[in-house]
């Protein structure tokens, strides 16, 4: 636990400082929901780069969540996640705010279904390169990963289930 948290606490000071020295430029902000130009761009390049890395893996169903494995993510996001993504998962833990790219918003459906689950749990392993976003391969083991992956997406029907929109979308 210990050790945990001096990680999270290296990996969020490397992370901060890379991104502040490399990110010089227009920002990418998150604005109030809505998803500026430059943001979806780079949503798409991450998208592209999870296709290839992942190939045919990438559209492989992920097994609905058992009880044991939401018990898990739970913690594991208590206590590796909060700090930026926030306690309910919306993106404003109290480390976001100091963060150039905010984390992303875990309960907006229509975001959250953006990367496929394959995607999502290769994000948690290897972090998004240019972002606060680490990856806690080396922290976390197989079990803990796929556990906060279930944890996190049984969050994404806990707001607006009803505004579901395809505006911009490309599933
Ligand atoms: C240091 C802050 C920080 C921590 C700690 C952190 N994240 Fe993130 N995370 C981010 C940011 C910022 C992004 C958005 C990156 C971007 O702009 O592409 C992100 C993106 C993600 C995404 C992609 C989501 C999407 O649909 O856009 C997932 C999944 C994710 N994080 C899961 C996790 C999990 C699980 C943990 C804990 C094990 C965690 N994160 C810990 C900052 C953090």
């Amino acid at each position: 636990m210990k050790s945990t948290l001096l990680t999270l606490a290296t990996a969020m000071i490397v992370t901060v400082v890379s991104t502040t020295t490399t990110f010089a430029g227009p920002g990418h902000e998150h604005g109030d929901g809505k998803h500026a130009g430059g943001h979806m761009d780079h949503m798409n390049d991450v998208l592209q780069k999870l296709k290839t890395e992942l190939g045919s893996e990438y559209g492989k169903p992920v097994p609905a969540a058992s009880k044991e494995q939401l018990v898990l993510g739970k913690k594991v996001f208590a206590q590796s996640c909060v700090a930026c993504h926030g306690a309910s998962g919306k993106g404003d833990g109290p480390a976001a705010a100091g963060l150039k790219k905010k984390p992303a918003d875990f309960t907006d459906t229509e975001h959250s279904k953006f990367y496929s689950d394959q995607g999502r749990i290769h994000i948690i392993k290897k972090g998004i390169a240019g972002t606060p976003m680490s990856g806690w391969e080396a922290v976390l083991n197989e079990q803990e990963i796929q556990s906060v992956h279930a944890y996190v997406r049984s969050l994404r029907n806990s707001a607006n289930k009803e505004k579901h929109g395809h505006s911009n979308h490309a599933h």
